[in-house]
């Protein structure tokens, strides 16, 4: 496996706009973790997402924005609570359902008439778009069903030269990925948990209905039972278990107290109880875990509120795995 051009943010964004538009893939920082970036408006490019990942093709894409004006300049009329919605959250790790507008080739949606849109809150991926020139569509820049990067080196350690250039923004702020939901109806379904609380959109637009992964669709990726795994097999223990180590080649992973008894490595994602703060650790946590070459990640969950939801809920999928 190559290298990619490791380039930096800054710097290496006019060359980095300029792979996007001639049609190869550019992995680059956003808010929430590192996205696989590709011109939206190009189904060659697109396709390129797909096998890089080793990405099953009815896994659809979320095209990227620069700007919140830009989503009706490419749809056309938006639904008035979706675009409340875009308004209130944009720039923001929330992902949002739209109606496929032509421009959009269907490789992709995966063949969807619907399409997910988000402008991501991270000057140089917005900064990139916009010189690029062209909506970017961007899964998470893992392969298929492990652990999403929020470092550009999982990036490079991950995809290799399967990417053309990595821009190096550094570690991401949140560390998970958007909340995705589905506006459209009556009532806004969230399709998946992520890094905008439940609570934070029920403020802004009342009750909504959580339905991850329920869709009945073979879509949602981040909704599939097992995904988001490391490459060692992952336990999450319940609240009451005693984490007590073995002295087995075994590594912890800790919301913020240290387990008693003996670990080979363990991971305490907030010492201060800090759901933000364990949410933006839990993948690089798991990735350092997962190179210390313990035999099983044992993992606590976390409080079940706010962005912990989703933390949780990456937690079970990872584990999911290994059933
Ligand atoms: O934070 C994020 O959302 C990151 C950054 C890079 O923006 N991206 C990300 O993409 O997490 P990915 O491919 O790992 O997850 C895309 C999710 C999948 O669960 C997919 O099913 C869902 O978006 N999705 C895409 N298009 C959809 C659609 N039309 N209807 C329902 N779900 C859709
Ligand atoms: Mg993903």
């Amino acid at each position: 496996m190559g290298s990619p051009r490791l380039l930096p943010a800054d710097s290496g964004l006019a060359e980095a706009a300029s792979v996007l538009r001639t049609g190869g893939l550019v992995a680059f920082p956003t808010e929430t973790v590192y996205g696989l970036g590709a011109n939206a408006l190009d189904a060659r490019a697109a396709a390129r997402i797909f096998e890089a990942k080793a990405r099953p093709s009815f896994d659809p894409l979320i095209t990227h924005l620069a700007e919140a004006a830009e989503l009706e300049k490419l749809v056309g009329v938006v639904p008035a609570a979706v675009a409340a919605l875009a308004e209130r959250f944009w720039p923001g790790p929330l992902t949002l359902i739209v109606d496929r507008p032509p421009a959009i080739p269907p490789i992709v949606t995966s063949g969807l008439e619907t399409m997910a849109v988000r402008v991501p809150d991270h000057d140089a991926a917005r900064a990139l778009i916009a010189a690029a020139g062209v909506p970017v569509a961007a899964p998470s820049a893992n392969r298929f069903g492990q652990l999403s990067p929020t470092r550009a080196e999982h990036v490079v350690r991950g995809l290799g030269a399967a990417v053309d250039v990595v821009l190096d923004g550094g570690p991401t702020r949140c560390g998970i990925e958007s909340t995705i939901v589905d506006a459209r109806g009556d009532r806004p379904v969230v399709l998946r948990l992520g890094a905008l609380p439940v609570e934070a959109l029920e403020e802004a637009v009342g009750p909504v209905v959580v339905r991850p992964g329920s869709s009945g669709q073979p879509v949602a990726p981040g909704t599939l039972a097992a995904h988001y795994a490391p490459r060692t097999p992952l336990r999450v223990v319940s609240g009451a278990e005693p984490a007590a180590g073995d002295g087995a080649r075994r590594g912890f992973l800790a919301f913020r107290n240290r387990p008693a008894g003996d670990w080979a490595a363990v991971e305490v994602l907030s010492a201060g109880g800090d759901l933000t703060e364990a949410a933006a650790r839990l993948f690089d946590a798991l990735h350092r875990l997962d190179a210390t070459g313990v035999s099983e990640i044992v993992a606590e969950p976390v409080p079940d509120v706010g962005v912990g939801r989703a933390i949780n809920d990456r937690l079970r999928r990872a584990a999911a795995t290994w059933r």
